[in-house]
């Protein structure tokens, strides 16, 4: 080991990713590398679409991690589904949904925005209005929040666009593994994840899936897809076609690691972990307030991604210090107009244990009783 590594800490990860990986993760992960398209890759491959399937609960044939964080999760399901000029239609709340706007303006589209205040779910009826007010080719929300622990209510406000031509696109980075999600019942048509948060991966890949109706708006553009690496016409040839056809080097050992943490999820049940999720979180909040801290998202709570405001006297970012280099453990700041303000608190996958929960609120304890 080289003497960097060999002097890096063993940090308990407690932000709303990443999270902490499994030790058979990492044991998966070191496994020898393959090449791309060796007969043992491909099984991987196939495995790995099939537990996606199972996790995201689809039968889309297209359905595979992309390679690449989160935010290639979301560059990927923008640039196949939008022609300059296409009307999209982004539900605002956070910090991510902005992205969303950026990335899809970017591309040319004409976005609008139904906006509601951080820390608060998304309004039906808003969302409602204005898709009476317009025809749009995409609808785009954030499922789970990270910058202000909001889920929002996905299953509902796909119901709004079920049986129309508008897409549904559907960000679950932060959501996936940790809360149910339903691509097909919801009607999601693009969807994405990442696999650093509830899948307790480390990151580098976005699980996505994409719907028939997506694929046929993507075989019916008037242009090519501006992105050759993410364009999902020729990514696709490689993970289903027979035989394979090379488009850029696998990421293997992401592939074992991935593979590895959703066996890992599929063996304890979706349901059993969505209940371990919300426990946890209980826990976490029943110990804050027991110190003085409250839940800053007082309706739609996401149980993976907490936002706590410390009580009087406590200052945020010196806590959060305190952790990281006293009890070697991270926890995340406030973001935009919440910086200094919070602690972004994850309850996500392997942080999701009684083990991980209490020992943060123990040396929470003995930072603020200083
Ligand atoms: C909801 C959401 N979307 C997108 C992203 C971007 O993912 P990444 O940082 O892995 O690129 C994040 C990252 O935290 C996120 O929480």
């Amino acid at each position: 080991m080289s003497t960097v590594l060999g002097t890096l800490d063993h940090v308990l990860l407690m932000a709303p990713g990443p999270s902490p990986v499994a030790p058979n993760v990492l044991q998966a992960m070191s496994l020898p590398t393959l090449g791309h398209l060796d007969p043992d890759c491909i099984k991987v491959m196939d495995a790995l679409q099939d537990q996606l399937r199972a996790v995201c609960k689809t039968e889309n044939a297209v359905t595979f991690p992309i390679s690449g964080t989160g935010s290639a999760g979301m560059e990927t399901s923008f640039v196949n589904l939008i022609e300059p000029g296409d009307a999209v239609l982004v539900v605002n709340n956070g910090v991510f949904s902005s992205r969303m706007v950026e990335v899809a303006s970017r591309l040319g589209a004409e976005v609008d925005v139904v906006e509601s205040p951080w820390g608060t779910p998304v309004k039906i009826e808003d969302v409602k209005a204005q898709l009476a007010k317009k025809h749009y080719k995409i609808l785009a929300v954030v499922h789970a929040e990270t910058s202000t622990g909001v889920n929002n209510p996905v299953a509902e406000i796909g119901e709004l666009v079920k049986g129309s031509d508008t897409l549904y696109l559907v960000d679950s980075v932060a959501g996936l593994g940790g809360v149910d999600v339903q691509v097909d019942n919801w009607g999601i048509d693009a969807f994405y994840s990442g696999s650093q948060k509830c899948l307790s991966v480390p990151p580098g890949l976005a699980p996505a899936s994409f719907s028939e109706a997506a694929m046929d708006a993507m075989s019916k553009r008037k242009n090519k897809v501006p992105n050759w690496y993410l364009d999902v016409s020729l990514i696709r040839k490689y993970w289903e076609g027979s035989p394979r056809v090379y488009h850029h080097t696998a990421p293997i050992n992401m592939y074992y690691g991935l593979h590895q943490a959703l066996d890992n999820l599929l063996t304890e049940g979706l349901d059993a972990a969505f209940a371990r999720h919300k426990a946890m979180h209980q826990r976490l909040v029943d110990g804050l307030s027991d110190m003085g801290f409250s839940l800053y998202v007082k309706e739609g709570a996401a149980p993976q991604v907490n936002l706590f405001v410390p009580p009087a006297g406590v200052d945020a970012n010196a806590l959060r210090g305190c952790l990281r280099e006293k009890h070697k453990i991270e926890v995340a700041g406030g973001l935009g107009a919440l910086a200094g303000k919070v602690l972004r608190v994850g309850v996500m996958g392997e942080g999701a244990r009684p083990e991980a929960i209490d020992k943060l609120l123990t040396a929470i304890r003995t930072c603020i009783s200083k």
